[in-house]
């Protein structure tokens, strides 16, 4: 087993240029960002990280699991698999794809770049004495040619995280690439710098206790960027030092920049819950099984949802669409917009011309469709970005609007399909009245008020995981 099945991925495997044909080449903006932010780090610096976060020969590393989120060519990958080796030679355990896989997971967007970490990997691992397969099979399986970001990495999960993440101001990442991540990265980490969205799902990752050593900027100590992000992030860690050097000690190559290495260990979580849940003496959403799912991302809106005054496409492949705008206390005010289904529920993507519909209207929007990088890096150019099905959304759902002045919510039974702006709240029975009684006229905010940051213009972002927090008391 690849180290990657271990993860459900959240893009499809053709955006991470994986597609059926065969290796996709790198594209112009993959290049265009790696040319930005490939500086990488010196041997010296990488060993001191791993010492600090405890990656050592002399550790016993056999049930460890190392996760590098941007790998370059390999700095990191390498000397933490030569030191995994020396642990394990040195407590007799087989150097088999067996017991190396599941040890190191390392993702890195420029195919070319990633293929040297795997030749570096693999050649390493045959100087340690192990078979020309097994290296062959660990190089593949720890280092992922795809896009950290956009892929669902399981929670709570390694427990080591390292690397030197890309440091790339918002506005300079390549805009289809920017428009992507702006769809699916969670909306408090974009907008400052790339390197921020990536220690996020890094800790996101790394499971109670794990240890990270990451080679960044301070940045997002004291930038406004990172407001929510230190108001999630820092009273889950502790921070064991923050050690600033000069970019020459750091890195193989000359630029301009000041980085610090950040050591902390990941608090265990009855540590980090908020005063206010903590005090609570009853179960949350989530102990209860209630299940959170945020709606689809389209990729260009106007190509997907009909207005209420458009019929262009076969009304078979049409389901009612809503919008945060449409949700009201108790109520669902549906404007008669429909989002093309593009997926059976056998999970198949549809062929278009099937539907000469629905062909002529997604060829009006053919050149934005193409714009997009899933489908530069070989995705249809008709596919949305998220896998749109109508039978995910018929069970009854509340449906609560991501952003709000006073968080809302209303219970719908139609089946309607909500917008990428909002979340749907699924009962582990299909009964949501109950919880809809709990939360309805303004007990939703009030449960908010003390979990949800608030964030600009004083809106509540109600994100899932604030919204799987909320305790219903007995
Ligand atoms: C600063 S370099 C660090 C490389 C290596 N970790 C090191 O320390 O030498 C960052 C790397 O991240 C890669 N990268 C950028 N965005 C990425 C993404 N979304 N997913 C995976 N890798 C990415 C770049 O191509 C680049 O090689």
């Amino acid at each position: 087993m690849q180290a990657y099945d271990l993860m459900r991925n959240r893009a499809s495997t053709e955006t991470l240029g994986t597609s059926e044909d065969g290796p996709s080449k790198v594209t112009p903006e993959v290049e265009a960002l790696h040319s930005r932010c490939g500086v990488y780090t010196r041997t010296e610096v990488v060993c001191r990280i791993l010492d600090a976060v405890g990656w050592r020969a002399e550790a016993d590393l056999s049930r460890s699991r190392l996760l590098e989120p941007a790998a370059g060519d390999g700095a990191f990958v390498l000397e933490a698999a030569r030191r995994l080796v020396g642990a394990f030679v040195r407590l007799g355990i087989a150097l088999i794809a067996r017991t190396l896989i599941g040890r190191i997971t390392a993702f890195e967007l420029h195919r070319g770049e990633a293929e040297k970490a795997r030749s570096r990997v693999r050649r390493a691992l045959r100087a340690a004495g192990a078979h020309h397969k097994t290296a062959e099979a660990c190089a593949q399986a720890w280092i992922t040619d795809g896009d950290f970001l956009l892929t669902d990495l399981p929670r709570d999960h390694f427990t080591h995280a390292v690397g030197n993440p890309p440091y790339v101001r918002w506005s300079k990442i390549p805009p289809d690439l920017k428009a992507e991540y702006e769809a699916q990265v969670p909306r408090e980490m974009t907008g400052g710098d790339l390197f921020l969205p990536f220690l996020d799902q890094a800790l996101e990752s790394l499971r109670a206790e794990g240890q990270c050593g990451f080679l960044c900027s301070d940045r997002w100590r004291y930038m406004a960027f990172a407001e929510e992000f230190r108001v999630k992030w820092l009273p889950r860690l502790d921070i064991r030092s923050e050690l600033s050097l000069s970019a020459s000690d750091a890195f193989v190559a000359d630029v301009d920049s000041y980085p610090t290495i950040l050591i902390a260990c990941k608090r265990q979580p009855a540590q980090t819950k908020p005063q206010g849940a903590q005090a609570k003496s009853g179960k949350t959403l989530a102990d209860l099984g209630y299940v959170v799912k945020v709606g689809p991302a389209l990729g260009h809106t106007p190509a997907y949802v009909l207005e209420s005054n458009e019929a262009d496409v076969e009304p078979q492949l049409l389901h009612a669409w809503i919008d945060g705008s449409e949700i009201r206390e108790g109520a669902l005010e549906w404007q008669g917009r429909r989002v093309v289904v593009m997926y059976g529920d056998d999970g198949q993507l549809i062929d278009p011309t099937e539907f000469p519909m629905l062909l002529a209207r997604l060829e009006r929007f053919r050149k934005p469709l193409e714009r997009r990088s899933i489908v530069r890096d070989g995705a249809p150019w008709f596919r949305p970005i998220d896998r749109v099905f109508a039978a995910a959304w018929r069970r009854p759902k509340l449906l609560v609007p991501e952003l709000a002045k006073i968080p809302r919510l209303t219970i719908d039974r139609s089946g309607a399909i909500p917008s990428h702006g909002v979340y749907a709240i699924f009962a582990p029975d299909d009964d949501v009245e109950p919880l809809y009684e709990r939360l309805r006229d303004g007990a939703l905010a009030k449960a908010l008020d003390e979990i949800a940051p608030k964030v600009k213009g004083d809106y509540v972002r109600c994100y899932k995981r604030f919204l799987l927090m909320i305790t219903l008391e007995n």
